[in-house]
């Protein structure tokens, strides 16, 4: 039992929260087609607890306002291409940047600051809570007014790629405006220039009929035929395999790694792997 805690203590997050985050590269091909994902694009007010892997923030943060040319143009049209809206990540971990360059989160402000995510409770208990930021010194050259229209609809674009890539993966998204500007300004450290157009919550849906990791991680033990004090490093993550998703569990013993593949929905073992260590 002990094992199990200590896992999922470990797996309360995988973000640090000392510095910055370099992202896996993002999944930028595949996926359902374009109608299947319009039809089923949707806002949704409840959240499971469980947090993104780095590898699907990655691959979200691409979808929201990743680059996709080699001239450095983005997933999300600017007029003028001024490009003036930054993604602010906010994880339990901390507020982050989102740097589509370096595919890196740039570390803001460290630690929870949920509470100041929007003024609906779902959205302080978010896993992830985007913040589409509009920096004037980028916006149209214009009056302030004419810069933030614009603003308006470049930050729109970008929750759009974000709802698109939520149909796509089955998580749960809705944007939020019902947010306390100042408050969140000081959580996400916004300087003169800066303002928060909108927000946006993400997560997986609370109903996914997944079996959950402790039940993951009996059926990798089972199948191994050991008790979890028996093992050492053991590790549980969600992810999709060729469209489905799994839960990874990894575990050493006796100079062998095990690697399991267990199948999210129904608990079938879908990988059992058994290398030297
Ligand atoms: C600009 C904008 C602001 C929104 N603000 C909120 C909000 O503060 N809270 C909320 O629960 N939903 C918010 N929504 C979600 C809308 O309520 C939702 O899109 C609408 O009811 C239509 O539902 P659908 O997205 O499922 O089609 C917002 C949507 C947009 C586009």
């Amino acid at each position: 039992m002990k094992r199990i805690i200590a896992a999922s203590f470990a797996l309360a997050t995988a973000y640090a929260t000392a510095g910055d985050i370099n992202l896996p590269q993002p999944v930028t091909k595949g996926g359902k087609a374009l109608m299947q994902v319009l039809s089923e694009r949707k806002s949704t007010r409840d959240f499971a607890a469980r947090e993104l892997s780095p590898q699907m923030l990655s691959s979200l943060l691409w979808a929201a306002n990743g680059i996709n040319r080699p001239d450095g143009r983005r997933t999300a049209p600017t007029g003028l291409n001024v490009q003036d809206t930054d993604v602010y990540v906010m994880l339990a971990s901390g507020v982050y940047r989102y740097d589509a360059k370096l595919n890196a989160l740039t570390l803001v402000n460290p630690g929870d600051h949920r509470t100041a995510a929007g003024k609906q409770p779902f959205a302080q208990s978010a896993p992830l809570n985007l913040f589409y930021v509009h920096d004037r010194s980028r916006g149209m050259k214009s009056d302030d007014a004419n810069s933030l229209r614009f603003a308006g609809i470049h930050a729109g674009a970008v929750m759009q790629n974000v709802y698109l890539f939520c149909a796509k993966e089955g998580l749960a998204t809705v944007a939020r405006a019902n947010i306390d500007y100042d408050a969140c300004a000081k959580a996400l450290k916004l300087g003169t220039g800066q303002r928060i157009v909108i927000g946006q919550s993400v997560g997986y849906p609370q109903n996914d009929g997944f079996i959950g990791r402790q039940a993951a991680i009996r059926a990798a033990l089972a199948h191994a035929k050991f008790h979890e004090s028996d093992v050492r490093w053991l590790k549980c993550e969600l992810d999709r395999e060729d469209g489905v998703m799994v839960y990874e569990v990894d575990f050493k013993k006796d100079g062998f790694e095990y690697d399991y593949d267990i199948d999210a929905k129904t608990g079938t073992i879908i990988k059992a792997k058994k290398e030297r260590d």
